[in-house]
């Protein structure tokens, strides 16, 4: 068959993709910078000025991966007028999902009702949510999915050393979900994304789980050693707020998009510094809507974008209908950012 006698069909639908809810669930327990500092050195004040963080959550014992997801999922689902059924595909970002298999997506969409639905996991760390819209756009556009639900979702509480002073204070849990489907108006910008391995060891577990179950050699006194989160803050500081702005930057290009023309910025929540250099870089006007969710809610990698923008919608800071730029950035190193319209 030549390509000419190829009759491709797509199925029919609104030709461009749209987020169509956002949900997002955080942990009970609220962990603040005077009990962060019974476990390291430190003060409140130096957290607080170098991070901006004042109190983030940690998840208790019932609160998995999946409970979180979940939760997150339902209020997505609802929020966008969905039965459960009607999500044909999810996509799970985490890099806290301590299965390396079945997925967390394949079990999450059973648990949530979305039967048969495709479902893989992607890890991308803290720009993992980007990631999965980004895909989740493509996969609307072509036909190939109807409603994805993206989630990111993550315990970094597990895998933080909480005697370690560079990174004890930063890491934090939660999970943010969105409806991906149909729209007959561009609503999702094309995603301008990249990674940087040579940067990998910036940030890392300390070692692979092989390594670190033959190292403890059997006979071990406190058996294998659980690998952690290892970071060398100032070059991943430096980095994010110096590169990234360039790739915001251009990811508001791509959209055709001026910088006075975004409503709400809605950066990856790992340093408030960070968040304030990449304003200055990119020049948004004063009247921009600027997620500050890192105050509350520490570093919380692939869920932390959509916890911040579901929060500015609570509040009634942000609102349904808004250009929003989005950029994650982590571990990889890897990055993506895109322009989106509020839900
Ligand atoms: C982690 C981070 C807040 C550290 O800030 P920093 O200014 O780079 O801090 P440094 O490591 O250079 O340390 C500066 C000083 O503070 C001290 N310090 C380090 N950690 C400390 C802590 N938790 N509490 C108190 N003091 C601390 C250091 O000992 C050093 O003291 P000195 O000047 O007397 O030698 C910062 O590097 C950062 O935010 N990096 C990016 C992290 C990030 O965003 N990661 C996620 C990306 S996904």
């Amino acid at each position: 068959m030549t390509a000419a006698e190829l009759r491709l069909h797509v199925p029919e639908q609104d030709r461009y993709a749209k987020i169509m809810g956002i949900g997002s669930y955080r942990p009970r327990r609220v962990v603040d910078n005077a009990e962060i500092c019974t476990l390291i050195d430190s003060t409140d004040e130096w957290i607080r000025t170098r991070s901006g963080i004042r109190e983030r959550r940690w998840a208790s014992a019932d609160e998995t991966v999946h409970m979180m997801s979940l939760a997150a999922a339902r209020t997505a689902v609802e929020r966008s007028g969905l039965h459960p059924a009607q999500v044909d595909t999810v996509i799970v970002s985490t890099v806290t999902h301590l299965w390396q298999t079945p997925s967390a997506a394949a079990t999450i969409a059973s648990e949530l009702g979305a039967t048969g639905a495709a479902a893989f996991d992607i890890s991308a760390a803290c720009a993992g949510f980007c990631y999965g819209v980004a895909m989740a756009d493509s996969l609307v556009r072509t036909g190939s999915s109807t409603h994805v639900l993206v989630i990111g979702v993550e315990r970094l509480s597990d895998l933080t050393n909480r005697g370690d002073r560079s990174t004890a204070f930063i890491f934090a849990d939660g999970a943010g979900a969105a409806i991906v489907g149909p729209s007959p108006t561009p609503a999702i910008g094309p995603v301008v994304w990249g990674s940087d391995g040579d940067q990998a060891h910036l940030i890392t577990q300390t070692e692979p789980w092989d390594r670190a179950m033959d190292s403890a050699g059997g006979d071990s006194p406190g058996g294998p050693q659980w690998p952690v989160l290892r970071m060398d803050g100032k070059p991943v500081f430096k980095w994010a707020a110096f590169t990234m702005a360039k790739a915001a930057a251009e990811a508001l290009d791509r959209a055709g998009g001026a910088a006075d023309e975004i409503e709400v910025f809605v950066p990856h929540q790992a340093n408030m510094r960070i968040t304030d250099a990449m304003l200055r870089a990119l020049r948004l006007p004063e009247s921009v809507v600027v997620a500050r969710d890192i105050e509350r809610q520490g570093n919380t990698s692939a869920a932390s974008i959509p916890l911040a923008i579901d929060a500015l919608l609570a509040s009634g800071e942000a609102r349904s209908g808004q250009t929003c730029l989005i950029i994650g950035f982590g571990a990889g190193l890897v990055y993506a950012g895109q322009v989106i319209v509020l839900p």
